[in-house]
């Protein structure tokens, strides 16, 4: 019996795009191989999820686990499936809140849990984990709108004493850059707040740090392993939505030029927050480091990084020995396996008689 994989896609994510890509790329991958049944599950801008057509959902209740199909012929009837690869990046899907529906269907899915997804994904609760972890982060601090608007000059005087020029304003949960800028003077600073805090309601204002960027893949669930790293060179200033995504003239080395001891503790401080953020299954560590000052900082974590081909994860996996397939095929039994464990566990105290 072939394995039924539930595909979700696309998403109401400023990342719907690139889902799109990263999911064709895994369907094509699990499609090539014999064990499994791929069942493509579209996710609208909107939110509302669509099987060959018809609307389904996923229902937060385990005796009707599965995909209920809401309209076509085959209304009311359920579609089961084995484990759901939810292949959404950023917002409603990346973030922790897809894994809690799927936690309350008892379905195993790859990734992350609720917890590593929604930590993973707010850049304050991120760094805030990893320093109380004593893992190295760039020096930041962040504040709410409602701060920003109670006492603007006092959050300007903070980041300029702390954090000084340029530094990087960000708002804590999106990804791909957006909302994110580079401030080098006290201006552009004010505006890079305002910038930030149309998309979030939290901001974190960090230190710029001087250094070449790496990432380096994770696999795995008790025993997380560790790939080479590779480069990224950004065509622009820093590594913006533009270089990520549209001029395509940044360029990736793999594996990336390094020392093999700095490359060993990339591989060390990939795992060590993979471990402290509570991740699943997969994740993209992203670093910076400085080889002349002898410093690493870890940037963030991703975890359901890009995945179309030439994605930096399985490109950093294929370089590292694991192809694209066999990739997938242990992502699927790290979910089975993840799911196994949680399903053993107690959920309720048994009292002696
Ligand atoms: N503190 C920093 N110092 C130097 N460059 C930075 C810093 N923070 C971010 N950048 C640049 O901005 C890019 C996007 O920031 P990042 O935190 O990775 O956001 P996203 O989650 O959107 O990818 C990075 O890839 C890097 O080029
Ligand atoms: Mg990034």
């Amino acid at each position: 019996m072939k394995k039924k994989i539930a595909v979700l896609y696309g998403g109401r994510s400023g990342e719907h795009e690139v889902s799109l890509r990263s999911a064709a790329a895994i369907m094509e991958g699990l499609r090539s191989l014999p064990d499994f049944e791929v069942l493509p599950v579209f996710i609208t801008k909107e939110g509302s999820w669509q099987l060959n057509g018809s609307r389904v959902t996923v229902l937060p209740d385990p005796d009707l686990k599965g995909l209920y199909i809401l309209d076509g012929e085959r209304t009311g009837n359920l579609v089961t499936v084995d484990v759901i690869f939810p292949v959404l990046h950023g917002t409603y899907g990346e973030d922790g809140t897809v894994q809690g529906l799927l936690e309350l269907a008892r379905i195993p899915y790859v990734g992350a849990g609720v917890a590593g997804s929604a930590i993973g994904m707010d850049k304050i609760l991120m760094k805030a984990a990893l320093k109380a972890a004593g893992l190295p982060v760039g020096d930041y601090l962040w504040f709410t709108a409602f701060d920003w608007q109670q006492e603007p000059d006092k959050w300007l005087a903070a980041v300029k004493a702390e954090l000084g020029f340029p530094c990087f304003i960000k708002p804590a949960n999106l990804g791909s850059s957006v909302g994110i800028s580079k401030a080098y003077n006290e201006q552009q600073l004010r505006e890079a707040i305002e910038e930030a805090l149309l998309y979030d309601l939290r901001v974190i204002a960090e230190k710029f740090i001087a250094g070449r960027e790496i990432e380096c893949s994770v696999l795995g669930n008790d025993e997380p392993q560790a790939s080479l790293p590779g480069e990224i060179i950004p065509s622009n200033d820093f590594y913006d939505y533009q270089a990520k995504y549209l001029d395509g003239r940044s360029r990736i080395i793999i594996p990336a030029q390094l020392a093999p001891e700095i490359i060993d503790e990339i591989r060390h401080l990939a795992v060590e927050t993979f471990k402290v953020l509570a991740c699943a299954g997969l994740a993209r560590v992203d670093l910076f480091v400085n080889e002349a000052a002898g410093k690493i900082w870890i940037n963030e974590i991703n975890t359901m990084p890009g995945f179309t081909e030439i994605s930096m994860y399985p490109k950093m996996w294929e370089a590292t020995g694991l192809p694209f397939t066999e990739l997938l095929q242990q992502l699927i039994q790290l979910a089975e396996e993840r799911f196994r464990q949680k399903e053993a566990l107690k959920t309720s105290i048994e009292l002696e008689e």
